[in-house]
């Protein structure tokens, strides 16, 4: 038997028992009479304690073992004399009767501790290392919890888990698919699924009226800290809803989450349009822990001779609190010029000092009258020590700047730390208008619904009528997120057509890629709807990090690699030859 207890379990009471443990050895100090052995498992720490005196043999062993040597060991639960608050088995301590090294261990090349000094790349290369961390092991324990709770609570509302195929059909909508070489059928490839989206509208039309599935998802796009190659979605579809119902079945969900998960009760969520939370935030998916919300100062602006601010679209601002004491002229270049970098894109910066002493300083004093700038304060509902910051241009992309500039001023004024507020941001566009390859594409996808008031006018073929065509479709958005997204589809072969046509397919196209999903609903498809929510970034956001990868076993790097084994790597030529593929293979 390798153990009668776990290395977190032992407690005064146990004292006077003999006990078998089994773990890692974490951490070894000799005193020279005694030698202490932190022993480890996922379940905590205990002391063991080898006493010269009592067993010189077993001292000298015991002084010798290394670090993450694999130990078992039979011996005395005794009280401790100096006892250790900080762990909950710090009363006791074991003293060792037995020693067996069930397995040795290389020096590890970083510290296995709660802060280690790994650098990231070797805690990736030696991932299983980095995963016997305590804070890493904690993250996916709470990843496990998750979807634990999840699954309990879809299942108490009457949902099937379904596993849809992992090599399925590419199509060329949303980012770029992973594909696989299909052996037995030459030059013909899968692809990997971006998610199961057509599979879950299919369930749909064979009746199994609510669906889930934790599912991995895969799409080949540029990386960032809230994005894997590879990912997992909450994925869900119902039969006959609305949108309301599922919005409602998926703010429970969440509330349940968060509550069996962190204790935390998360009020109602708020719902805003899409239109409107561009015009508060500059962003669809804002962070509203904290306000700072635009204000628009295009008309008090305009006609004074300031020849930006006149040749502008749009003059929009924030009136960041109690900042115009903290901001010096030099601050205000550093900011302009953060502003600038080809990221952002601002072409400048215009502030409003209305200083404690009530006195008003502008970087636009020259054109406009104290009592004009005062205007701009009162519209801004600013008091003294409020500073505004201005800026202009067309409206998307000024709204898309003063974002980025909300985001940066809420950083460093600390009022996005902690705290959750989620919102549901619904009416999305149908469409979105895509400079590089100057047509429209479907903004959520090319199954989402356009409400109903707007079918009519879809193929009218003019352009500000299709950027103003809008969808039943909503994302979750939790502290600045996006945490889910998902749509009422369309059900009726005609009208999918048509939203085909719309996004610029063939007739051709649409039924040589879709054609599966068009005849389907040619036989009895009901009205559905659904959503997916990002696994990985719920886990994410639940617990405050700032990237998925924490809470991912094994993730890529930024190069969408894993280190640890080395993937992607070349393939050798039977293998090529035999996939009939003509590349040339890497030595
Ligand atoms: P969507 O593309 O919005 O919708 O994806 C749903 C959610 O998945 C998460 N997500 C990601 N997480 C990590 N890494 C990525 N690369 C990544 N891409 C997306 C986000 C996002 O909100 N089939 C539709 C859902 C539906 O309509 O039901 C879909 O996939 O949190």
């Amino acid at each position: 038997m390798y153990r009668t207890h776990n290395c977190g379990e032992l407690r005064i009471g146990q004292v006077g028992q003999t006990v078998t443990l089994s773990g890692w050895l974490n951490k070894n100090r000799d005193y020279g009479a005694m030698t202490f052995i932190d022993l480890r498992d996922r379940y905590g720490i205990t002391q063991l304690v080898f006493n010269k005196q009592t067993d010189s043999s077993l001292y000298e062993a015991a002084k010798k073992l290394g670090r993450e040597y694999v130990l078992k060991i039979v011996g005395l639960v005794s009280e401790r004399s100096n006892k250790n608050p900080n762990i909950p088995t710090g009363a006791i301590e074991i003293i060792v009767q037995k020693l067996a090294i069930l397995n040795g261990s290389k020096t590890p090349p970083f510290t296995i501790e709660d802060e280690t000094d790994g650098g990231d790349e070797i805690r990736m290369k030696y991932r299983y290392l980095d995963l016997r961390r305590k804070p890493v092991q904690e993250n996916l324990f709470f990843r496990s919890k998750l979807a634990i709770e999840t699954r309990k609570y879809l299942a108490d509302q009457d949902f099937i888990e379904v596993e849809t195929p992992v090599l399925i059909k590419s199509t060329p909508e949303g980012a770029r698919d992973f594909v696989v070489p299909s052996r037995m059928n030459e030059g013909q490839f899968y692809a990997l699924p971006q998610s199961p989206q057509t599979f879950k509208q299919l369930l749909m039309v064979s009746g199994f009226d609510k669906y889930f599935q934790l599912v991995k998802c895969f799409r080949d796009e540029d990386l960032r800290a809230d994005r894997q190659p590879e990912f997992t979605q909450i994925d869900c579809e119902m039969c006959f809803v609305t949108q309301e119902q599922i919005l409602n079945t998926f703010e429970g969900l969440t509330k349940h989450v968060f509550k069996a998960c962190l204790d935390v009760k998360l009020p109602d969520f708020p719902r805003i349009t899409y239109d409107e939370a561009l015009r508060r935030y500059g962003s669809d998916k804002p962070d509203t822990r904290f306000g700072m919300e635009f204000i628009d100062f295009t008309v008090l602006t305009k006609g004074h001779d300031f020849p930006v601010f006149d040749a502008a679209e749009m003059v929009i601002g924030i009136c960041a609190e109690g900042q115009a004491d903290n901001y010096s002229n030099k601050d205000i270049k550093k900011l302009t010029s953060w502003l600038q970098r080809p990221q952002i894109g601002a072409k400048g910066l215009v502030y409003v000092k209305y200083n404690s002493d009530g006195s008003i300083k502008s970087s636009v004093g020259k054109f406009y009258s104290d009592e004009q700038l005062q205007t701009w304060l009162d519209k801004a509902g600013a008091k003294n020590g409020d500073m505004l910051l201005l800026l202009c241009g067309e409206t998307d992309k000024v709204r898309s700047q003063l974002n980025e500039l909300r985001l940066e001023m809420g950083n460093r004024m600390g009022l996005r730390e902690g705290g959750f507020n989620p919102l549901w941001v619904v009416d999305f566009p149908l469409l979105e208008w895509d400079e590089d390859s100057a047509r429209f594409h479907a903004m959520h996808h090319p199954f989402t619904s356009p409400k109903e008031e707007d079918k009519e006018r879809m193929l009218t073929g003019d352009h500000a009528t299709m950027k103003a065509l809008r969808a039943d479709a909503y994302d979750l958005v939790i502290n600045g997120w996006e945490i889910g997204g998902g749509s009422i589809r369309i059900f009726d072969r005609e009208l999918q057509a048509k939203n085909f046509k719309l996004l610029g397919f063939t007739d051709e196209e649409a039924e040589a890629q879709f054609g599966f999903l068009m005849n389907a609903f040619e036989y009895g498809a009901p009205p559905h709807g659904g959503i997916a929510f990002g696994f990985d970034r719920l886990c994410s956001i639940m617990k405050g990090a700032s990237s998925i990868r924490d809470f991912i076993a094994f993730p890529k790097n930024n190069q969408g690699r894993d280190v640890m084994i080395d993937a992607p790597s070349p393939i050798d030529k039977t293998q090529l030859d035999e996939l009939q593929l003509d590349l040339k293979p890497i030595d």
